[in-house]
């Protein structure tokens, strides 16, 4: 029962959809309509709006970090796990948005640093040194969502590997047109439109 409480509330966190929230309220227009369509920070940063972008990645990410303490905090590690997941399928698959929501990559992170900030900082590191040399964040939350349940493996054994690499799973499902485009060469860089 807990369980199935923790796992509502991670939901309803993850489902809120900040980027729109964001770029709304600042009369950006209209994100799906923008660059990849997509809700998150990347896509934020293709309306020129740097800070829009950075609060987005903070808050899509600290969603599933928020998710993942309080439910710690009340209730236990086993609850954390489920607030965590369901939280980055909320982002994925938010009520709000009729289930066609982002690709879960700033939220992927924040839910791992909060149920393991050593396996949170090394999915973050892959991304950065990706980041860095391919200039491409598709690319690099591709490379990150691979490694890290190897690295889950590692830290924290078998059941966190799994959860790893269930989102990893679904981050590369929802990238399928991001790797169309890495393919075919024309994934636009980091900041740029086109
Ligand atoms: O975090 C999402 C990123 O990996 C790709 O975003 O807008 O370039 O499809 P976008």
């Amino acid at each position: 029962m807990t369980l199935i409480l923790w796992a509502g509330i991670g939901y309803l966190l993850g489902a809120i959809p900040f980027g729109i929230v964001i770029t709304r309220a600042l009369g950006l227009g209209d994100l799906r309509l923008i660059g990849s369509g997509n809700i998150g920070a990347t896509n934020v940063l293709r309306t020129g709006n740097k800070p829009a972008a950075a609060a987005t990645l903070l808050l899509d990410g600290g969603k599933g970090a928020i998710a993942v303490l309080l439910a710690r905090w009340l209730a236990g590690p086993d609850a954390a796990l489920i607030a965590g997941a369901a939280a980055f399928l909320g982002h994925l698959f938010p009520i709000w948005l009729g289930f066609q929501g982002g690709k879960g990559v700033a939220t992927f992170i924040g839910t791992l640093l909060a149920l393991d900030w050593k396996l949170g900082l090394a999915a973050c590191g892959i991304w950065l040194v990706t980041a860095l040399v391919s200039r491409m964040s598709s690319l690099s939350a591709l490379i990150a969502a691979a490694l890290t349940p190897f690295v889950a493996l590692w830290l924290d054994g078998a059941r966190m590997a799994a959860v790893a690499g269930f989102m990893a799973m679904l981050i590369f499902i929802r990238h399928r047109a991001n790797i169309g485009r890495i393919l075919a060469g024309t994934e636009p860089k980091i900041g740029k439109k086109t």
